[in-house]
């Protein structure tokens, strides 16, 4: 992922970030950051790029030509986001920090001084973002503190090779604490159930000090941490159906925007895909008016929500689905051997045999670390994938290797994948399909009663 900082002081993001992991990141080319000198694209004979405010006032501001020129220099003429760092803007969030990591090229601009002249903003800025309720004396500091929260979410900066949705496991709550060597310090004992080795009580203790901790720490995140509990326990009263919605919610992945018991609407803001459940088509004509500017994709979970929609976002019905879930824990058998995460150097293999989406659908699913591969004397011969939505799809085997059990493996792998990680996995099937139902039931995946459509904006 490439960074540029468009900034007064260059040294200061670039002694900034270059130490310890983003340091090795930065070598081992898997992240960039460019500081780029404002001062340098001025048209001032004498170097300046700073002038007074109309109206008056104190400080100084930055003038909109030098920002503009280095913001043309940097994107070439290209839309790329672009965040100005202000304490007017929006907070900056874990959420946000997800969805920014999946872009290939971001850009950052900082003020210092009073800020910098509003036309240019309105010109150059996609974003305004914050980090907190304070002013510092420029949007240096804020654009690292943001680089670095980004940047451990880019698949490989981190060590572990899993990708960065798993950490969404705790999103809603804050760590638990740890313990080291040696187990008494000062008297003070390591609590005995972390010393037994029962994974799964380990886990209760964990997220019990998680939510002891949130509550007395942070009330507003743990009032939003019951209400989605709430919301999954009524969502589970209809596992299957829901499953979409449940999911998204366990992992971290969509919001509530509305939930009034049968009335229900997330957003995942990352694949801009809102799902909607309504009691009858006056409710879901309410939920139609929450929902975001920037939703490009709809999963319904009845047919009357369907026309209203494409009425109101100009959108059409891409598919009918059921929905199939794996509701056990114990992990499938996989006969096949060779099947590994995919690298960036598959992004060609998988682009050139998986069609649906755009291209760089497939780049992002790679780096996100969501899709597998299975290899035969070092070469591919299939793959699967999880959608960004959460679900399991993707699925491919060349013809060479069909008829051997091989897609059975691939999904059976990636179901184990999700399991390890606390998800129930589950996937869409296309109504009639009856061959991919078949292999979704002999895998133990349960299929839905009711159907769920796609919908999504016409070309
Ligand atoms: N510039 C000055 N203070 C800031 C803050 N709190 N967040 C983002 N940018 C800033």
């Amino acid at each position: 992922m490439k960074f540029y900082v468009l900034t007064l002081f260059p040294d200061m993001i670039l002694r900034g970030l270059n130490t310890s992991i983003l340091g090795r990141a930065a070598e081992k080319k898997i992240i960039s950051i460019d500081a780029v000198n404002i001062r340098d694209y001025t048209a001032d004979r004498h170097g300046k790029a700073d002038d007074y405010p109309y109206g008056g006032g104190a400080g100084m501001l930055i003038q909109a030509q030098p920002v503009y020129d280095a913001h043309k220099a940097v994107t070439g003429g290209r839309k790329l986001r672009t965040i100005y760092v202000t304490p007017q803007g929006v907070p900056f969030t874990q959420k946000i920090a997800q969805e920014l990591s999946r872009l290939e090229e971001l850009v950052f601009l900082c003020g210092h001084y009073e800020g910098i002249d509003q036309r240019v903003l309105e010109e150059v800025a996609t974003d305004y973002i914050s980090i907190g309720d304070y002013v510092l004396t420029g949007g240096e500091l804020p654009a690292m503190v943001m680089i670095d929260a980004i940047s451990r979410l880019v698949p490989g900066v981190l060590h572990n090779d899993s990708s960065s949705e798993s950490e969404s496991f705790f999103n809603d709550l804050l760590e638990y604490p740890q313990y080291s060597r040696p187990r008494v310090w000062h008297g003070r004992e390591v609590p005995a159930v972390l010393l037994l080795g029962d994974h799964k009580k380990i886990a209760e203790w964990r997220r019990e000090r998680s939510e002891e901790l949130t509550k007395s720490r942070r009330p507003d995140l743990y009032k939003e941490y019951i209400r989605k509990e709430e919301l999954i326990r009524w969502l589970s009263r209809e596992k299957r159906e829901k499953i979409h919605m449940i999911e998204s919610l366990r992992r971290g992945k969509a919001e509530i925007l509305y939930a009034d018991r049968g009335n229900v609407l997330l957003y995942d803001r990352t694949s801009r895909l809102c799902m909607i459940s309504a009691q009858n088509a006056e409710t879901g004509e309410r939920l139609l008016e929450k929902v975001p500017k920037d939703a490009s994709l709809f999963v319904t979970s009845q047919d009357f929500l369907n026309e209203p929609i494409c009425n109101r976002f100009s959108c059409e019905i891409f598919h009918e689905c059921i929905q199939v879930c794996y509701p056990q824990k114990q992990a499938l058998p996989v006969k096949y051997k060779d099947i590994r995460l995919l690298g960036e150097e598959f992004i060609p293999y998988v682009r050139e045999r998986y069609h649906m989406g755009d291209s760089e659908y497939v780049a992002e699913r790679i780096r996100a670390g969501a899709m597998y591969g299975a290899f035969c004397d070092e070469k591919p011969v299939g793959f699967i994938g999880i959608h960004n939505d959460g679900s399991l799809g993707m699925l491919f085997v060349e013809e060479t290797h069909r008829r051997k059990g091989l897609g059975i493996s691939l999904e059976s792998y990636a179901i184990n994948r999700i399991c390890e990680k606390g998800w129930t996995p589950y996937g869409h099937v296309v109504t009639g399909n009856e061959t991919s139902l078949g292999l979704q039931e002999r895998l133990g995946l349960y299929p839905s009663s009711g159907t769920i459509w796609w919908l999504g904006k016409k070309d």
